[in-house]
C-alpha cells in the first residue's frame, strides 16, 4: 500500500542555516507517527513542508499522492492542520470561529451546519458556542482548534505540539481523540517535546539539529537501548549526580523528577560497585534499583552519541 506521506532527503535551509537535514520517513494510513525533539529540532518546520506552507530546498516528498514540491494547494485541501500557535481567533466567538474555518474549505449549507455541530460537540464547548474563544479554559481551546482543523474531514492530520501548556488530564482527554481519528483510519503526524505522549505513537522519530537520529516503535526503540538502566535516588541529590556522571563504569545519566537515572554496560554489577562507593562515603539513605528503559533514557542516549 502507497504511504500517505513520504519524504526522501528533505532538507530546507534558511540561508546557510539548515533547519532540516535531509530526512527520510514514511508515514502508513491510520498510523500515528510522532516526531519528537527539543526545540529548534525542525519538527515545525518539516510539519510546515508536508502541509504546503513552506518550499522545501531540497529532497522531495508526497502527502496524499500529491507532490510536496509542486501540488501545494491540492495538499492544503486534503489535509488538517493544527500549527504550533493555534489558528482560532480570539475575539470571534466559538460559532463564528468554526462557520469562518469551514467556509475556508469550502464547506456550506447543512454540511457546514452538520460539522460545525461534530467540532463543537467533540470539543465538549457545551452551551458556549456564542463566548469568544479568549474567554474558553485551555483545554477548551485546544480541542476547538483541532475541531476546526478537521471541519472538511481530512484523511490526514499533521498536529504541531497540539498539548503543550495544557494540564496532564486535558492531555490524556486530547489523546483520546487522537486515538479515535486513528481508529477511523485517519493517520496522524504529531510533534511533541512530551517523552509520556511519544509512548502514545505507533512509530516515533527522534530528531535533534535537524537531523532523524532514531526511528522505530516506542517499544523497539527501547529494547535496542545498549544500556541497562537503573534508578538512583540519595540525598543532596545536585552533588551526587556531578559524582555519578564522573564515575568511569557509568555510561549515561538522566534526571527523572528527584531521580538519578543511571545506564551502564549490560551485565555490569552496578548495584554492587555504587553500594560499596556509597558506603565508602558512609551515606546510606539511598535506593538503587534496575527498571525497564524509558523513552527519556533512550533519547538521551542517542542525542548524547550525536554529540548534542
Ligand atoms: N523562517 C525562519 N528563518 C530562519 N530560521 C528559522 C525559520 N524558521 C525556523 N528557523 C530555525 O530553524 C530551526 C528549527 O525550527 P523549528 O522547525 O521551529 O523547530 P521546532 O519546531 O523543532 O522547535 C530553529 O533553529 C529555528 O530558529
Ligand atoms: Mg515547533
Amino acid at each position: 500500500m502507497a504511504a500517505t506521506v513520504a519524504v526522501e532527503k528533505l532538507t530546507r535551509m534558511f540561508g546557510s542555516f539548515t533547519a532540516v537535514n535531509s530526512i527520510d520517513f514514511s508515514v502508513s494510513r491510520g498510523e500515528i507517527f510522532g516526531f519528537l525533539g527539543p526545540n529548534g529540532a525542525g519538527k515545525s518546520t518539516t510539519i510546515k513542508m508536508l502541509c504546503g506552507i513552506l518550499v522545501p530546498t531540497g529532497g522531495k516528498g508526497q502527502v496524499n499522492g500529491f507532490d510536496i514540491l509542486s501540488e501545494q494547494e491540492k495538499i492544503k485541501s486534503t489535509i488538517g492542520y493544527m500549527s504550533q500557535k493555534f489558528s482560532l481567533y480570539d475575539d470571534l466567538t466559538v460559532r463564528e470561529n468554526l462557520r469562518f474555518f469551514g467556509s475556508i474549505y469550502g464547506l456550506e449549507g447543512k454540511k457546514l451546519s452538520d460539522r460545525i455541530a461534530h467540532a463543537m460537540d467533540m470539543a465538549e464547548i457545551g452551551n458556549r458556542g456564542d463566548e469568544v474563544v479568549k474567554n474558553l479554559p485551555m483545554g477548551i481551546k485546544q480541542r476547538l482548534a483541532l475541531g476546526s482543523a478537521i471541519l472538511h474531514d481530512p484523511p490526514v492530520l499533521f498536529l504541531d505540539e497540539p498539548t503543550s501548556g495544557v494540564d496532564p488530564i486535558m492531555r490524556r482527554n486530547f489523546w483520546e481523540l487522537i486515538y479515535n481519528f486513528s481508529e477511523a483510519g485517519k493517520t496522524i503526524f504529531i510533534t511533541t517535546h512530551y517523552m509520556e505522549e511519544a509512548e502514545h505513537c505507533d512509530r516515533i522519530a527522534l530528531i535533534i539539529a535537524g537531523k532523524i537520529i532514531a526511528l522505530d516503535t516506542p517499544a523497539r526503540l527501547k529494547g535496542d537501548l545498549a544500556y541497562e538502566v537503573y534508578s538512583f535516588s540519595v540525598e543532596n541529590f545536585i552533588e551526587m549526580f556531578d559524582y555519578i556522571q564522573s564515575l568511569d563504569f557509568v555510561s549515561e545519566t538522566a534526571i527523572f523528577g528527584s531521580d538519578i537515572h543511571v545506564l551502564c554496560e549490560k551485565g555490569f554489577p552496578l548495584k554492587r560497585e555504587l553500594g560499596a562507593l556509597m558506603k565508602k562515603k558512609n551515606i546510606t539513605n539511598y535506593h538503587i534499583e534496575k527498571i525497564s528503559p524509558t523513552l527519556e533514557d533512550v533519547f538521551v542516549t542517542h542525542a548524547r552519541k550525536h554529540g548534542v
